[in-house]
């Protein structure tokens, strides 16, 4: 049985942050940590080299991408206006793991924004990322560094396996501190609204603005971490209650399936026959950060059905389940 934090400190010298810098200037690609997941970079203002983030993801190009920026007073040169309430959530929560949805500015090329009229900023909170903003001095639009509708990288090594050769250039950060991607909230219009939960808790943003927040339970099909099926491992994702974990495992194991389980930390210890057993750390912050790199483990060990459960929706859980129930929904639907 696994489980747990893998922390690690990775040093990168500032001749790597500078190679990046000069590849970003170039046009080229660079996978770039964040504390949420690796991201796949390009100059937000080169049309070409974003073009070619499309490409590399097999993205559809109609997809918008987060322009991300060195600080939140930078901001105003991004967007065409900056609303107090965004005012507000860039400065109580940046750097950190939260985008903020506005009205595109002229420096913004369509192709960054799926011809939208809006655009999704964010200041990450990496030392690395912000070392390479410095270096480049631009913006950098950045999607997660996974194929479309895989799940999003949280170490190096996982952009290594996926994007091989297809990246210029890949800075190691160590594994990603959040492990979820950041909360989209969406200031553009009169009511801030959360499109993806993640990093920044509803709480938090509800307590800074003093007011409830809505999550619409659909959205734009334009964001695909809303489509059913996102964030998926190859294997098959069941949903049951905590309770029913072991049982469903192992009635999946009798009909001849390489079954891995992600079993509650409130049923740590119950013994279950399964191919691989990973333990949910009981912490959220702990369960966020490992998420991604358990269902990658299990789909490494060759299971072909996952059995997990939702944990409770608050915090950091919000953001937990939103990304379990879309590894679970329908495939075919990208
Ligand atoms: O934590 C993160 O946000 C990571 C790291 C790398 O920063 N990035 C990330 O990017 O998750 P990506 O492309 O995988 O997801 C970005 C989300 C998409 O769901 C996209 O549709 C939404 O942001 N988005 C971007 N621009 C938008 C806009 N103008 N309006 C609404 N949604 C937008
Ligand atoms: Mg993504």
């Amino acid at each position: 049985m696994r489980g747990g934090e893998r922390i690690c400190r990775v040093t990168v010298h500032t001749h790597d942050v500078e190679k990046a810098a000069d590849v970003l200037r170039s046009g080229g690609l660079v996978a770039l940590p964040t504390e949420t997941v690796y991201g796949l970079g390009a100059d937000a203002e080169n049309p070409a080299a974003v073009a070619r983030i499309f490409q590399v993801k097999g993205r559809p190009s109609s997809h918008p991408l987060i322009v991300h920026i060195g600080g939140a007073e930078q901001l105003d040169q991004w967007v065409e206006e900056v609303p107090a309430t965004a005012r507000l959530l860039a400065e109580r929560f940046w750097p950190g793991p939260l985008t903020l949805v506005l009205r595109r500015g002229h420096r913004v090329p369509l192709e960054a924004t799926g011809g939208l009229d809006t655009v999704a900023v964010r200041v990450p909170d990496h030392p690395v990322a912000l070392a390479l903003l410095s270096a480049f001095g631009g913006g950098v639009t950045a999607p997660s560094a996974n194929r479309f509708g895989q799940i999003s990288p949280t170490a190096a090594d996982h952009v290594h396996a996926e994007l091989g050769d297809a990246v210029d250039f890949v800075l190691d950060g160590g594994p990603c501190t959040v492990g979820v991607e950041s909360t989209i909230v969406d200031v553009s219009g009169d009511a801030p609204t959360i499109l993806r939960p993640g990093g920044v808790t509803r709480e938090d943003l509800e307590a800074a603005l003093g007011r409830r927040l809505e999550v619409p339970e659909t959205s734009s099909t334009r964001v695909p971490g809303q489509h059913p099926s996102h964030y998926a491992p190859r294997a098959r994702v069941v949903l049951v209650e905590p309770a029913k974990v072991v049982v469903e495992a192992e009635s999946v194991r009798e009909l001849g399936h390489k079954v891995g389980v992600l079993l509650p930390a409130s049923l740590a210890g119950t013994p279950v026959e399964a191919h691989a057993v990973v333990a949910v750390p009981d912490s959220p912050t702990a369960y966020a950060r490992a998420l991604f790199g358990f269902l990658r483990d299990l789909d490494q060990e060759g299971c072909d059905v996952i059995v997990a459960s939702l944990p409770d929706e608050e915090g950091l859980g919000l953001a937990i389940a939103n990304r379990l129930r879309r590894a679970a929904g329908p495939r075919g639907s990208l």
